[in-house]
C-alpha cells in the first residue's frame, strides 16, 4: 500500500469507527503482555489512528475555545477523551533507552496537560474536584492527612465509576458477565452507533442520559489524568537526573540479549595471557597457527564464567540508568510497593492496600478487575528489570 492509498483509507473512514478502532487495539494491547511484539504492533496501531483522529478533530475545528460546554454535541463530547487516550497509549509504547523514554513520557504529558485544560476550560470538572484532583499525597509531609487525601481521591474516582456503571446497567449496555472491561472499552461502548444525521429520531431522553454518562466519565478520567501526570513527572525526574551512558556501539545493540550471550560465550574460551608474543608483545599465533608463546584456555567454571560474563558489561554497554534501590525508593513514594506490615505500611495508604481493600469490600467481580490492576503495576516493575538487567536478577520469563 502506498502512502496516498494509506491516506485515503484513514480520510474514508468516520470518526467514530477511526476512535473505536484505536481504542480496540489499545484495549487488547493493555490486556496482554507489554514484552509481546504483537502487543507493541497493537500500540503502534492504535497510536497512528489515535494521531489521525487528533488531527482530523483539529481540522474539523470539532472544539473552539469560544464555545461553552452546552455548544457541544452529545455526539461530539466523547471526543475530548482523545488526548487521554493518546497519552495513556504513548506512556505503554516500550522505549529502547532513557532518552527515548523521555520522549515518550513528555509526549504523554503534553497530552494529558491538553486533556485537563479543555475539561477546565469548558468547566467539566466541579470545584470541589479539581481542587481534591490537584493535590499531590506525596507533598503531604503529614502521614494521616496524606492518607486521608489518598482515600478520598480515590474514593471520588470510585463513586464516578459506580454512577456510570448504574447508568449503563439500566440501559442494558453493561458487557457479559465474566467479560472484562477496559476503560478503553468503555469509552468505545458511547460513541455513536449511527452515521450522522441518522439518529434524529433518537429521543431526547436517551440522549440526556448519554450525555450524562460521557460528563461522569469525562470526571473520571480526568482524576485518573491528575494522577498520572503526578507519576510521569516523577519518571520523568528520575531519568533527567540519573547519570548518562554512552550510547552502546552500533555493532552490539543494546537489546540484543543474545548477542550478550555470545559476548559472553566467546569471552569464555578467550585466551589468559596478556595479548602478544613471548615478551607480552604481538601476536599469539604465527599465521600457519603455530603459537609463539605459551598460552591458556580457561576452563568453562562457574567463577570463571561468571568473572568472564561481568566483562562483557565492558563500558560500551548500556547500565540501568538508576539503581534497583533508587527505583524502589520512587516506587514506594508512589505507592506501587505493598510492604505489608512494618511501620510503613501504618502511615501509608499504598494504591496495592487501597486495591486490596477494594477488593474485600467489592466482592469478587470487582476485585478480579482489580487483581487485573495490580498484575499490570507488576508488570510495569518486570518490563523496568527486563531493560535494566544487571544486577536486577535475571530470572523472568521472556517467553
Ligand atoms: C485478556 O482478556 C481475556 C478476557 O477478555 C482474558 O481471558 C485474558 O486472560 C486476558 N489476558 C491477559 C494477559 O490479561
Ligand atoms: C487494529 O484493529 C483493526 C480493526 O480491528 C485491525 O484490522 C488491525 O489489524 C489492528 N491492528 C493490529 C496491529 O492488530
Amino acid at each position: 500500500m502506498n502512502v496516498i492509498s494509506c491516506l485515503i483509507g484513514l480520510m474514508s473512514i468516520s470518526l467514530p469507527a477511526l476512535f473505536s478502532r484505536g481504542l480496540q487495539n489499545a484495549s487488547k494491547a493493555f490486556n496482554q503482555s507489554a514484552f509481546e511484539k504483537s502487543t507493541q504492533d497493537l500500540l503502534q496501531s492504535s497510536l497512528a489512528d489515535l494521531k489521525s483522529l487528533s488531527s482530523r478533530i483539529l481540522g474539523l475545528s470539532l472544539f473552539s475555545p469560544n464555545e461553552i460546554l452546552e455548544d457541544i454535541s452529545t455526539r461530539d463530547l466523547i471526543y475530548l477523551l482523545v488526548p487521554y487516550a493518546l497519552a495513556e497509549v504513548q506512556g505503554r509504547v516500550r522505549s529502547e533507552g532513557a532518552d527515548e523514554r523521555i520522549a515518550f513520557l513528555t509526549q504523554s504529558q503534553k497530552h494529558l496537560n491538553t486533556f485537563i485544560s479543555d475539561l477546565e476550560n469548558y468547566e467539566v470538572i466541579p470545584e470541589s474536584e479539581r481542587t481534591l484532583h490537584a493535590q499531590d499525597p506525596a507533598k503531604i509531609k503529614d502521614a494521616a492527612s496524606r492518607r486521608d487525601l489518598k482515600i478520598k481521591q480515590y474514593q471520588r474516582e470510585k463513586d464516578l465509576r459506580a454512577r456510570i456503571e448504574t447508568i449503563r446497567k439500566r440501559r442494558g449496555q453493561l458487557p457479559a458477565e465474566g467479560e472484562m472491561e477496559s476503560d478503553f472499552d468503555l469509552i468505545s461502548s458511547l460513541l455513536p452507533k449511527k452515521p450522522e444525521g441518522e439518529d434524529e429520531e433518537e429521543d431526547s431522553e436517551s440522549e440526556d442520559i448519554l450525555r450524562e454518562t460521557i460528563l461522569l466519565l469525562l470526571r473520571l478520567c480526568y482524576a485518573q489524568a491528575q494522577s498520572q501526570l503526578l507519576s510521569l513527572s516523577q519518571e520523568l525526574e528520575l531519568l533527567q537526573n540519573a547519570p548518562r551512558m554512552p550510547p552502546p556501539p552500533p555493532s552490539q545493540p543494546a537489546d540484543d540479549r543474545r548477542g550478550k550471550e555470545r559476548v559472553a560465550e566467546s569471552d569464555m574460551w578467550k585466551l589468559d595471557a596478556p595479548r602478544g608474543g613471548p615478551d607480552g608483545k604481538g601476536p599469539l599465533l604465527d599465521p600457519t597457527g603455530k603459537p609463539l608463546r605459551p598460552f591458556t584456555i580457561l576452563p568453562s567454571g562457574s567463577s570463571d564464567r561468571a568473572r568472564m560474563a561481568a566483562q562483557v558489561f565492558g563500558p560500551g554497554h548500556r547500565l540501568p540508568t538508576m539503581s534497583i534501590d533508587e527505583y524502589l525508593q520512587i516506587e514506594q513514594e508512589r505507592g506501587n510497593i505493598l510492604t505489608g506490615g512494618g511501620p510503613a505500611s501504618e502511615t501509608a495508604l499504598t494504591s496495592s492496600e487501597q486495591l486490596a481493600i477494594d477488593a474485600e469490600m467489592d466482592g469478587t467481580k470487582d476485585g478480579a478487575e482489580k487483581e487485573e490492576t495490580k498484575r499490570l503495576k507488576d508488570e510495569n516493575w518486570a518490563q523496568f528489570t527486563d531493560e535494566n538487567p544487571r544486577g536486577a536478577g535475571n530470572t523472568m520469563n521472556r517467553g
